[in-house]
Parts: structure tokens; sequence; C-alpha cells
């Protein structure tokens, strides 16, 4: 399936899905799950949650994941500390990189910002090199601005 139609799929069952009635918690539950379930050539799909100054391990699927994340550490703490997206095509080649699964080779992280106030982020790992580009960004993007 050609990647702007399977992301439309995605994006209708994300909206009939997601409810904010419900809270953060339980709807990242369910959006972690659907990704994970849904998009080709991954291995883990989940969500931090900043707590002061570190993130938190939240909802996912995967295997289990180191469960706190200082800011600026690793790809996830670079992301919530500068309130940027990172596509990281080699996780090998970045400096700092926490690895969870040591099958992961590429990764992507979009931080979670509302009010220009982060509460966290979205980070998607792939046993692939170079799985994620800026389709997946803005596709990722539209995603978490239900939440
Ligand atoms: N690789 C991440 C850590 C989280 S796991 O991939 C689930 C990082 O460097 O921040």
């Amino acid at each position: 399936m050609r990647k702007n139609i399977l992301y439309q799929t995605i994006w209708q069952q994300a909206s009939g899905l997601l409810d904010t009635r419900f809270g953060r918690l339980s709807n990242t539950a369910n959006l972690a799950a659907l990704l994970y379930q849904n998009l080709p050539d991954i291995n883990w799909a989940g969500f931090y949650f900043l707590d002061g100054h570190v993130l938190r391990l939240g909802p996912f699927q995967g295997k289990p994941a180191c469960m706190e994340i200082p800011l600026g550490k690793g790809v996830c703490g670079n992301a919530a500390q500068q309130k940027r997206a990172y596509i990281v095509p080699d996780v090998h080649a970045f400096a700092g990189h926490i690895a969870c699964d040591t099958s992961s080779r590429s990764e992507i992280v979009i931080p979670l910002i509302q009010h220009e106030v982060l509460w966290g982020v979205l980070d998607i790992d792939s046993p692939l090199l170079n799985r994620f580009d800026a389709q997946d960004e803005q596709f990722l993007q539209k995603i978490v601005s239900l939440l």
C-alpha cells in the first residue's frame, strides 16, 4: 500500500478512536497500539511523558524500554529539550543514543506540545536503516495533534 494511502487510513482510524474526554493515558495507549499494528517495519512505538527534568516511560508497544530519560539525553531527551522532531537514519551514528532494543537501527521522535508547553514525546523505532522520512514526520505530527 502506498504510504499516503496507508497514512490516510490510519488517520481515519485514529480520528474515530481518540477522544480527549478519556484523558492522555488511555488515548496514548490506544495510539501506540494503532501505530504499532499498522506501520510497517517498526519494532517499538510509544510515549514518554515529561516529569520535571526527565521523561518517564508511558504507554508503548514493543520490547520493555528504559523507564527514565533525562532531558538532553538520547534521541528522546534531545527532541524534548529542543522541542523539535528528530529523524535518526542510523542510531549507531547518533552520539548518546539509548539502545532499548538492540535490533533498532533507525528512529523518529516527535515532541508533544500543547499551548507551547512540552508534555512528552512519541518515539518510534525501526529495525531498518533510514526507515523514516519527512512524510512520516508530517503524518506523525498531524496524528499527535489529535491528543
Ligand atoms: N532510543 C531512545 C530511547 C527510547 S527507546 O528507543 C524505546 C533514545 O535514544 O532516546
